[in-house]
């Protein structure tokens, strides 16, 4: 689908998911609950409009909230009019605070305001109109190092294929959900690059179909060979050999392995794991939270029955009154993932010795 701005012809591959305003007074993002109808970009200046933005998924995806949320808390702050900084450290904690309460499940948002937040701790003897400068440039230091961990990611999942492989995805873990290549995509669209032709199966993602309306979008409009399956089509797949390897991206992976994800993913894992097709969870390190043991400490998002019942439909598709239980997120246990693609390597059972690896190798080469 393309669509025509200013004469050029421009696809969805041609847009940052998010990006700093003119003059550092907004966010801007694409509104992705108007994909893949239509590309509308929107400037998010006040906290609310911050807020429900991310509460209602028009920016969505780990990363891109992180990036979100890094641009939002230095528009707020420049906003604030004073030059006592204790003022201005508790006003900046109070909008983080609120930020962080957008949503529960991915840590990125936390991890993204709490590096915000220390940039002001650090800075207390600057004056504010100067921390307001070092908050700026914090944020877009942010969203360049999830460029480039991205890329890394996609460098060591690569490694993990073949030309011409079946990969199956599910929700979007795509440039749609970070800054440029996607977690989970960025093996395929640095594949497509060298040539490796993939077929990637792209589940649908019920209720809020980021799979149908974000990742078979984006991978179409960058020319690889997607096909879009319901989200209960992926045995059919595998069974018939379709799908060498699964690749997903992630909201929160705690310290032994167990990987929060979009709601199915679990179910998917399983699956993989009757064909013997390897499940990778894509994972920047930012979405690693070394301070939750394991998945039953990660809190899942609920959200509104009318995602389930109507959204998306001309007309509502369940009686009246039904209870509907609608968890974002669901939890797929270490045991059921071959491999945790960071930018600093893959790291393989048991995930409790190889993820404190992965940290110390970051530790090491960030020092
Ligand atoms: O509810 P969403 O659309 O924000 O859920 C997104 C996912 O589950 C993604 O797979 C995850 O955030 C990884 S994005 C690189």
């Amino acid at each position: 689908m393309k669509h025509t701005e200013k004469g050029k012809e421009k696809n969805i591959m041609d847009y940052d998911t998010v990006w700093p305003g003119e003059g550092g007074d907004a966010v801007m993002i694409i509104d992705q609950t108007k994909l893949p109808g239509t590309i509308e970009t929107i400037a998010l200046k006040t906290a609310e409009e911050i807020w429900e933005a991310i509460y209602l998924l028009k920016v969505r995806g780990a990363p891109a909230i992180g990036v979100t949320a890094a641009y939002g808390i230095s528009v707020l702050a420049g906003r604030i009019q004073t030059e006592d900084y204790d003022t201005f450290l508790l006003e900046v904690q109070k909008q983080k605070e609120y930020l962080d309460s957008a949503r529960p499940t991915a840590v990125n948002l936390s991890w993204a305001l709490n590096r915000m937040l220390c940039v002001v701790k650090d800075s207390a003897e600057k004056p504010v109109e100067e921390i307001k400068k070092t908050l700026a440039a914090e944020a877009a230091r942010i969203q360049e190092e999830d460029i480039r961990v991205c890329r890394k990611i996609g460098e060591y999942g690569l490694s993990l294929l073949k030309p011409g492989d079946g990969i199956l995805t599910h929700c979007n873990a795509g440039k749609l959900a970070a800054s440029r290549y996607g977690t989970a995509t960025a093996p395929i669209y640095l594949g497509e690059e060298r040539g490796y032709h993939f077929r990637v199966y792209a589940d649908e993602t019920r209720p809020l179909l980021q799979g149908a309306r974000l990742t078979a979008f984006e991978l179409q409009a960058a020319g690889v060979d997607v096909t879009l399956i319901c989200d209960n089509m992926s045995a059919s797949v595998m069974q018939k050999g379709w799908v060498d390897a699964v690749f997903v991206g992630c909201d929160r992976v705690a310290a032994n392995g167990d990987t929060a994800n979009k709601i199915g993913t679990s179910v998917v894992a399983a699956v993989a794991g009757c064909y013997g097709v390897p499940v990778y969870v894509c994972a920047p390190t930012a979405t690693i939270d070394m301070e939750t043991a394991t998945g039953a400490g990660i809190r899942i998002e609920e959200r509104p029955a009318e995602e389930v019942t109507e959204m998306w439909y001309e007309n509502r598709m369940a009686p009246p009154g039904i209870n509907v239980y609608n968890p974002a997120f669901d939890v797929t246990d270490h045991t059921q993932i071959a491999g945790i693609v960071t930018e600093y390597g893959v790291a393989r059972a048991p995930y409790t010795e190889s993820l404190k690896e992965i940290f110390a190798r970051k530790e090491r080469i960030d020092r």
